[in-house]
């Protein structure tokens, strides 16, 4: 949406859609609520759909699909091999990246199984602006070693910086100088970098990276999952790219890499995934795998129905309306917040609103979860449903030591064009309350607790009765509302 004036009220972000099919939404009576978090162990992975509100879980596969993608899925091609409907997804790809190798695969997380298999190997590190929680899975299967290479401003979470997803050229030449090129598997630049709050890099920091890796004959792997959210922000936050269409900026970013992977639950609005390159060496070693892990390579995985619907939402996604729809409700979200002095991720990044709880809940200490706290105190406090990104996201170290977090954030993410502004106003009026009562917000402990990827399958408890607590102010201060 382009600078769209209101005359007689204040502006605010305006949908330029509007809602055709809906999904009826429940609002339990504060007393379930609690039963329902408990019930799912502390962890908002384990709720139930039917007990939640609005679901700020995730953006991944739940965006709102348009029309032209409902229909486009009707006349998909469901041959095994050499389906149409695979033809067409792999030139939309050419068309949005200028890549003529597309190897399809069932989600993002498939990608880097593939692509850590392939190129990294025992005792490599692999360089990334910030890690992903399943890019560093498969990467340390593989018995590689993520190394982050980030400015400090990326772990500022109050800052102004526009670009605070940039990789910093003077640390990746030290990582080369010291590692040595032989033992760099790759660089990894990721788009709309998710756990430090949806943070973009710009096109000039991308161009210089991938000049430093060409320099050394390095591969550079772009994760273009939340790419759509970055190119929003390169085109209204670099002014050396404000006058360029977004098809231009897609091409240029794919021009800065050999290798793109992506999340099409994300990219693309659908659920699936993809690995596109421009080089016949890099494709023929990856090729092998897919049929191997995913499926036949015009499928990898994927419903048919599914790559239609990428195919058009690859094709939405070069519309400038469409992508700048997420942020600006995100930075509505977060201007609110912050004129409540709720502690926010900032700048307003992409994906969701992040709520610091280092800041929120500053009395709960790391060992106990501050993060995970304050997911389960909001969905008692308003059935809202967010998603831990902080320590218990990080996996113990080998001896059992917990990894602390740089960051411990409560995301709350905005999937693209599914809630109205007054859901958002609902959301920021419950988090002001929290942040009114946060003295009464305790820490989690683990009762069951899974050695791998630990944040998805977990439980916890409170580690003491400030739950009943919270549900009694609740009931003081709004009586029998909902
Ligand atoms: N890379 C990034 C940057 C992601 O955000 C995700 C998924 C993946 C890779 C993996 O893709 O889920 O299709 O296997 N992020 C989801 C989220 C899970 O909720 O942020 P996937």
């Amino acid at each position: 949406m382009r600078e769209l004036k209101f005359y007689a009220s204040n502006a605010v972000p305006l949908e330029m859609h509007k809602v055709r099919v809906v999904q009826k939404l429940n609002l339990l009576p504060i007393d379930d609520r609690l039963k329902a978090i408990n019930e799912a162990g502390n962890n908002t992975f384990l709720l139930k759909n039917k007990d939640t509100f609005l679901d700020m879980l995730t953006d991944s596969g739940v965006n709102a699909m348009s029309d032209l993608q409902l229909s486009a899925m009707m006349i998909a091609d469901d041959s095994y091999a050499g389906s149409a409907t695979f033809s067409k997804l792999e030139s939309k790809l050419e068309e949005f990246f200028g890549t003529k190798y597309v190897l399809p695969a069932h989600q993002g997380r498939a990608c880097e199984h593939i692509i850590s298999k392939v190129f990294v190997k025992n005792g490599d590190v692999v360089p990334m602006n910030y890690h992903f929680t399943t890019t560093k899975a498969h990467i340390n299967l593989q018995g590689g070693k993520v190394l982050e290479i980030h400015y400090p401003e990326a772990l500022i979470v109050e800052s102004n910086n526009p670009f605070k997803g940039n990789m910093s050229p003077e640390l990746l030449k030290k990582a080369i100088d010291e590692y040595g090129v032989d033992k760099i598997s790759f660089v990894r630049m990721e788009a709309g970098t998710n756990l430090i709050g949806g943070q973009p890099f710009s096109l000039a920091n991308l161009k210089e990276i991938y000049k430093i890796c060409k320099q050394h004959n390095i591969l550079l792997v772009l994760d273009a999952s939340l790419l759509a959210d970055n190119l929003y922000f390169i085109k209204v936050r670099e002014p050396a790219y404000q006058g360029m269409d977004i098809r231009q900026i897609a091409l240029e970013i794919a021009a800065q890499s050999d290798i793109i992977y992506f999340s099409a639950r994300k990219l693309g609005h659908a659920r699936g995934g993809g690995i596109c390159t421009n080089n016949t060496e890099l494709y023929m070693k990856m090729r092998e795998l897919v049929p191997l892990y995913e499926g036949f390579l015009t499928y990898g995985g994927m419903s048919v129905r599914e790559m239609e619907a990428i195919t058009v939402g690859l094709d939405e996604t070069m519309d400038y309306d469409m992508i700048s729809q997420g942020p600006l409700f995100i930075e509505y979200m977060v201007n609110e917040l912050k004129q409540h002095d709720v502690p926010v991720v900032t700048p307003a990044g992409g994906l969701g609103c992040h709520l610091n709880a280092m800041k929120f809940v500053p009395h709960i200490s790391q060992s106990e979860y501050p993060a995970g706290a304050l997911g389960a105190a909001l969905f008692i406090a308003g059935g809202i449903r967010g998603m831990e990104r902080g320590t218990i996201s990080e996996d113990r170290e080998a001896d059992g030591f917990e990894h602390y977090s740089n960051m411990e954030l409560l995301r709350l993410a905005l999937p693209r064009r599914v809630f109205t502004l007054s859901q958002i106003k609902y959301a920021i009026d419950r988090i002001v309350w929290l942040y009114e009562n946060r003295n009464l917000i305790g820490g989690l402990k683990f009762v069951e607790e899974p050695k791998v990827l630990r944040f998805f399958m977990g439980k916890l408890a409170p580690v003491s009765n400030w739950q009943d607590k919270l549900v009694t102010k609740f009931k003081t201060d709004f009586g029998d509302s909902l």
